[in-house]
């Protein structure tokens, strides 16, 4: 098996499932209880959050455990904007076109309660620029949001950049950082927003657990709870909380800190070695998304007169494993959003591009495999129609 979608989700480290294995064989005992075992399980849970925090240079009551990126970033955006619109702040959000939908859906539910939102596009050499933020910044304007790297293209946004802005106009940032978080070398502790998330399926952890950073901002503007109840998370995030995906998560993530500068030489590697394979074979393809500012392991390529939908079924049948965008859709294959911000007046490109993106395991070996799969679909040598008949 060939699997080149570490965007959409990463395997779990056998480290990571040791940890979580012995968590709840072991340690089933609820944090909140009182007596010895409780206390063993709260007292790993505390440990953890020192750990996170530690490896992402915050404070350590910054950090709440959330159930993944999308409710972290629901909880970040809803929170602030609608403490700021109470506080009579105004009313005005400015964010881009090539968010997640777990922050464009958000901002779109705004959008519905009375909030104006402006969304900014990529310019014409494909970037997002500090610039364009403050251009259409008005007196109105409560919020800025942006990504760090964008999930489906790869395009780095300059987020240390806006932090600097938004901070000095006193307004809240929100980051969704999940396609950084892991890979990455920055340093958060320098990153000037208000929120930040990230998602352990990202960096081989396990799905349904990642976190919020929040450090507040103005003296009046909290973010406020997500969950009433038992009164976790700093009476935050109520529910009994899931230990051993949080020790899960933090053992992930030391694991990819350890070897961040390694394996991300080695993406770089993987990218040129992935282009100069296309080029030697003479196939035809384009390069999506901002040229310049750019991550290496996530590649988005346009080839041109190939259906992006059919070649996927066709290398599934092949067993190698890409995508043609967001697999966060509900396992849709619909025209990326994304390349339509991008490419507004080239429509075959929203469906006929692929994305390859490259994990901690991912080898040379791969690429080679992805390419063979590419020339066989070329030669009609993968038949859609007749594996159909077999399966069926
Ligand atoms: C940029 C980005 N934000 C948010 C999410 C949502 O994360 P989760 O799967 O943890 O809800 C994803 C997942 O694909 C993503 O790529």
């Amino acid at each position: 098996m060939v699997y080149l979608d570490n965007a959409a989700t990463t395997a779990v480290r056998p480290e990571v499932l040791k940890v979580i294995h012995d968590s709840l064989l072991n340690d089933y005992g609820n944090p909140s209880s009182t007596y010895r075992i409780g206390k063993k399980v709260r007292h790993s849970m505390i440990q953890a959050r020192k750990q996170l925090a530690e490896l992402l240079n915050v404070a350590e009551s910054e950090v709440y455990f959330t159930s993944g990126a999308t409710e972290a970033n629901n909880w970040a955006i809803r929170s602030q904007a609608e403490k700021s619109k109470e506080l009579g702040q105004g009313n005005h959000i400015v964010t881009t076109a090539i968010e997640h939908p777990s922050v464009t859906n958000v901002t779109k539910y705004l959008e519905t309660q009375g909030f104006e939102v402006t969304y900014i596009q990529p310019n014409e050499r494909g970037e997002i620029t500090v610039q364009q933020f403050i251009d259409v910044t008005t007196n109105q304007t409560i919020g800025w949001i942006a990504m760090a790297v964008n999930n489906e293209v790869g395009s780095i946004l300059p987020i240390f950049e806006l932090g600097e802005e938004a901070n000095e106009r006193n307004l809240w940032f929100h980051v969704d950082s999940v396609q950084a978080v892991g890979p990455m070398a920055y340093d958060y502790s320098q990153l000037k927003c208000t929120t930040f998330v990230g998602s352990a399926h990202k960096f081989n952890g396990p799905k349904g657990i990642g976190f919020l950073i929040y450090r507040s901002f103005q003296e009046h503007n909290h973010l406020g709870p997500l969950l009433y109840g038992g009164g976790q998370e700093n009476k935050m995030r109520s529910g009994t909380e899931n230990v051993p995906y949080i020790l899960g998560m933090v053992k992930a993530l030391e694991l990819t800190f350890a070897e961040q500068e390694e394996t991300f030489n080695k993406y770089e590697k993987l990218h040129h070695y992935l282009l100069d394979a296309l080029n030697e074979l003479d196939i035809e393809f384009e390069i999506n998304g901002d040229m310049n500012n750019r991550v290496p392991y996530i590649n988005n390529l346009w080839f041109n007169g190939n259906i992006a939908s059919q070649m996927l079924i066709k290398m599934d049948l092949d067993d190698v494993y890409i995508s043609a965008g967001s697999a966060c859709s509900a396992g849709s294959l619909t025209e990326s959003d994304i390349l339509k911000a991008y490419y507004p007046d080239q429509p075959e490109r929203w469906s006929q591009s692929l994305r390859i993106s490259f994990g901690y395991q991912t080898t040379r070996e791969d690429i080679d495999q992805f390419i063979q799969s590419l020339k066989k679909i070329s030669e009609g040598k993968i038949d859609l129609w007749h594996s159909k008949k077999l399966q069926n």
